[in-house]
């Protein structure tokens, strides 16, 4: 089974703390769901393996680590996965970025696909899909159903806030999958949102309604 791995960094705890609250507007809002994703690179990349490499310092010469093994690659599920893109892109600069879109129909909450692009080499790439929501699952399950039916290997799940009904969807759809999150919240509402949750993320990140 997949496992899930809560970020505890101070950081981004506090910083989800000012993306959940109502009177937080759509600047700051993007703001912070930039620089959350920027610290949740920093620690979903906590396992890449390193290789030695031989460099020359201006004093000498020395064996030193270098980043090894499969290159990256970061798949948005559309609208909201965008808010994370540019702050994950800041640490992991040479990523490739895919792009799968979803909309979660509103009277049935399951997801319908729209848009699916992908670098050529998935198959070759250890990809990061994000979306900061998990809430019914649907989505997230559905786009990496998308994904591995297109070759995908390699595959985790980054969101900023879980639900655990979500979570146990993901896990019965695709048991393969580790989740990495900056929280699990209660329940989901009779409408599919995440209590307490932060509202619409892709409302509250573009400014719609
Ligand atoms: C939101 C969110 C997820 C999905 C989560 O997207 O960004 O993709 O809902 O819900 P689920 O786990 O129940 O599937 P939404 O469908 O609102 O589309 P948007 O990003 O285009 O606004
Ligand atoms: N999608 C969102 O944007 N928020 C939720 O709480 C659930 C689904």
């Amino acid at each position: 089974m997949g496992k899930v791995y809560v970020f505890d960094h101070p950081l981004i705890q506090h910083k989800l703390s000012y993306i959940r609250d109502k009177n937080t507007g759509t600047k700051e809002f993007r703001e912070l769901v930039d620089e959350v994703a920027m610290l949740m690179a920093y620690e979903i990349t906590r396992e890449m393996p390193l290789e030695e490499v031989v460099i020359e310092t201006p004093v000498t010469t020395c064996k030193t680590n270098v980043i090894s093994g499969k290159k990256l690659g970061l798949v948005p599920i559309l609208r909201a996965g965008l808010g994370m893109v540019d702050g994950m892109l800041k640490l992991i600069p040479a990523a490739k970025v895919g792009h799968v879109g979803l909309y979660r129909d509103p009277e049935t909450l399951e997801p319908v696909e729209y848009y699916v692009k992908l670098p050529s080499d998935i198959q070759d790439r250890e990809l990061i899909v994000i979306d900061p929501m998990l809430a019914t699952g649907g989505s997230a399950a559905a786009a990496i159903t998308a994904l591995k039916k297109r070759g995908a290997l390699n595959l985790k799940l980054m969101c900023l806030i879980a639900a655990p009904e979500g979570i146990e969807r993901l896990q019965q759809a695709h048991p393969d999958i580790d989740l990495y999150v900056a929280a699990v919240d209660e329940q989901l509402n009779d409408h599919g949102y995440i209590v307490p949750g932060l509202g619409d993320a892709g409302d509250r990140l573009f400014g719609t309604k």
